[in-house]
């Protein structure tokens, strides 16, 4: 298959050459019109050792790829975007960047517009119980240390709902179909650097207690009965909490707590 990786020409065109006011995250910044995926094109970057905060930007993708192997439907009106991280961490704690990742997608969603985002457990964000975005961490180790993590965020912007594939057209939405208007891009994508780069600081320098609240406060998992698929086997119970570590502990009807470490949280999550 041969990778079609148009240099963009429409509305994320000038931003590399603006001042984007962030320090790291977006300092620089490739932008697509359309490409197979911004994930594999920030890895190849990052392999050829592209600074930390290095953004790609497409408008549209071909091969968008979403967690657990499945694919990301990319049509336009969306922000499909990856950054190359380079945190020094054991590569264990890298877990929790796509929860602080979530929290900073929210953030930005909840500043640009009126709406309430929700986070589900472990990284997606929802409006008004449908999926409007999700959030991929690829990790790369070096003896036994984080090289490099590409961030991957795909937010449904100003998608129109026609646009997504018919499997999911029940269960998908965008700001623009929830806040009945358009939402400006740029907006958007700066206010999302500004959120995360403060939030990965925080993360790197002092941990994750406090974001691990402000994911807590958005959550739509927590206190909830869920059914998690973590790869073939299936669990149920209630969602007590997520840990320092980014685990869901799971009440299991036995009364047991369990620590998840990833899976599909099915829905809808009803709280209790
Ligand atoms: C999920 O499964 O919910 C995660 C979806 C992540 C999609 C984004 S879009 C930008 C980046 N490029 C990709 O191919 N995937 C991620």
């Amino acid at each position: 298959m041969t990778r079609k990786q148009i240099p963009s020409t429409g509305l994320l065109r000038d931003y590399a050459s603006r001042n984007p006011g962030t320090l790291l995250i977006g300092k620089s910044v490739f932008h697509y019109e359309e490409v197979a995926s911004t994930q594999d094109i920030a890895r190849k970057l990052a392999r050829q050792g592209a600074e930390e905060g290095t953004v790609v930007i497409a408008e549209k993708q071909t091969g968008g790829r979403g967690r657990r192997g499945r694919h990301w439907a990319s049509p336009d009106g969306g922000l499909y975007l990856s950054i190359i991280l380079r945190p020094n961490l054991e590569p264990a704690r890298a877990l929790r960047l796509p929860l602080v990742a979530g929290v900073a997608v929210a953030g930005a969603i909840k500043k640009v517009t009126t709406l309430q985002p929700r986070l589900k457990w472990p990284n997606d964000i929802f409006i008004a119980g449908k999926k409007v975005g999700g959030i991929l961490t690829e990790t790369s180790t070096k003896k036994g240390k984080i090289d490099h993590t590409v961030l991957g965020i795909g937010l449904n912007v100003n998608t129109a709902r026609s646009l997504f594939p018919p499997a999911i057209r029940e269960t998908a939405t965008s700001l623009a179909e929830e806040s009945g208007r358009n939402i400006a891009p740029l907006e958007l994508l700066q206010c999302l650097f500004d959120e995360f780069e403060a939030l990965y600081v925080e993360f790197l320098a002092s941990g994750f207690d406090k974001i691990r609240e402000q994911w807590k406060a958005m959550s739509n998992t927590i206190g909830s009965r869920v059914k998690i698929d973590s790869g073939g086997a299936e669990i149920e119970g209630e969602a007590l909490d997520i840990d320092g570590e980014g685990f869901l502990l799971l009440r299991r009807r036995d009364g047991n707590v369990e620590r998840v470490i990833s899976g599909d949280v099915s829905p809808p999550t009803t709280r209790l």
